[in-house]
């Protein structure tokens, strides 16, 4: 697309919004991309160092729930569209702290949507695309996949509130005719993952030694999805993606948790040139997740068939490159690690 747009990402200083803001901003000089975050615990100017002085890019810290400040900013820079990251995005973070989710992942949604629904007069050429999770479908047993056709059943305050968000925006495109998109992806993972997340809390544990804590029998799945996949997918459906329809993004590339967590072990001590089966050591069962959702697992059939995308990362190559990250990036990790952030297991789920 040649044609000059700008662009509102939301949460552009965390995990995937970090990897969305570096995607856009370097592959369309022509957009102007505006970057609002909040920089809470899990957001990082750091992630974004080698697009800070890009002349097509602009950071703005502020609250997506904040009226009187989302107003001014869409009067400002007159965007044609929004790509909506920010939340609060930790599971074990929603139980014992659900009202932060509210706040961010409900109301900020919908004061977003107001904001953008008393800028855009006309909404012709407008686009308001929502990131969400697969978490929203639930649990699956054994076998099955998530479509877009499955029911909702959110069932931790964290997927509720996405489920919350998404039903929001859906009701935005039928009652007011808000041109939306959305998206339900599966476990994203990559460099820059705040070290809270199972793999680079994994990776950061085993640097220090520390006990490797594995959620009840560890045989929980998940669908795992490097992190760059996500923002091709995220590129293919703000640029084709149709308006009003939902796409699921996935990795089909199924692991329960203890044989991952092996992978990454092996993986690690590749890296740190000692033998096999010395990381595994540290892998510490523990008390089990409350509510914990036993299998995700996605088709996204319908992305590959209407929009030509498909995962290209393998999990070997995507972890070694993770772990290789993370290893180059010891500062990035202190520096996140050193406030008042402590691996959630150790004061959460203990006993
Ligand atoms: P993250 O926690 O790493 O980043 C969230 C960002 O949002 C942070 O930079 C934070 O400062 C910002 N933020 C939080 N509250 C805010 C507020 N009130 N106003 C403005 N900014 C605020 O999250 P992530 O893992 O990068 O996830 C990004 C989005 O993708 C989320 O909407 C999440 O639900 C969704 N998602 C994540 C995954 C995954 O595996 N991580 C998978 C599917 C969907
Ligand atoms: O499916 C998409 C979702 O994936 C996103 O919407 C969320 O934002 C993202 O955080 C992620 O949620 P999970 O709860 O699946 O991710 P997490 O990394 O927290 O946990 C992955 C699995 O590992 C899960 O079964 C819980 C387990 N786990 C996690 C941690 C942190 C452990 O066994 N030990 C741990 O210390």
């Amino acid at each position: 697309m040649t044609t000059t747009i700008t662009i509102l990402i939301t949460g552009g200083a965390g995990f995937i919004g970090s990897h969305v803001v570096r995607h856009f901003v370097n592959a369309y000089p022509q957009y102007k991309i505006v970057n609002l975050d909040l920089l809470t615990y899990a957001g990082n100017l750091e992630n974004l160092k080698d697009v800070e002085g890009a002349p097509n890019y602009t950071f703005v810290k502020g609250d997506i729930s904040d009226v009187a400040f989302l107003d001014t900013l869409f009067e400002t820079h007159q965007f044609d569209a929004v790509i909506h990251l920010a939340a609060e995005s930790h599971v074990d973070r929603s139980i014992t702290d659900p009202m932060a989710f509210i706040r961010t992942n409900i109301i900020g949604t919908v004061e977003l949507l107001n904001a953008a629904r008393r800028s855009w007069t006309d909404f012709e050429g407008k686009r308001f695309y929502h990131v969400s999770t697969d978490e929203v479908y639930g649990s699956l047993g054994e076998t099955g996949y998530f479509t877009e056709e499955t029911s909702y059943d959110p069932r931790s305050p964290y997927s509720a509130s996405k489920a919350s968000s998404d039903f929001l925006v859906r009701a935005y495109w039928h009652t007011y005719g808000m041109p939306v998109v959305l998206s339900n992806c599966s476990n994203n993972y990559g460099p820059y993952q705040f070290p809270e997340k199972l793999i680079p809390l994994i990776i950061n544990n085993i640097q220090h030694d520390k006990p490797l804590p594995i959620y009840g029998d560890g045989k929980y799945t998940r669908d795992w999805l490097w992190v760059l996949d996500h923002v091709g997918a995220i590129d293919v459906i703000f640029h084709k993606g149709k308006l009003g329809e939902t796409y699921n993004i996935g990795g089909n590339n199924e692991w329960k948790n203890i044989d991952l967590v092996h992978l990454l072990c092996d993986a690690v001590d590749a890296r740190m040139g000692r033998p096999t089966g010395t990381a595994r050591q540290l892998i510490t069962f523990v008390k089990d997740r409350p509510g914990h959702d036993r299998r995700y697992a996605i088709d996204s059939g319908k992305l590959q068939r209407e929009l030509g995308w498909e995962p290209s990362m393998g999990m070997e190559e995507g972890l070694r490159r993770t772990v290789d990250w993370y290893f180059d990036h010891a500062d990035w990790l202190a520096h996140v690690t050193s406030g008042a952030y402590q691996g959630y297991y150790e004061h959460q789920y203990k006993g």
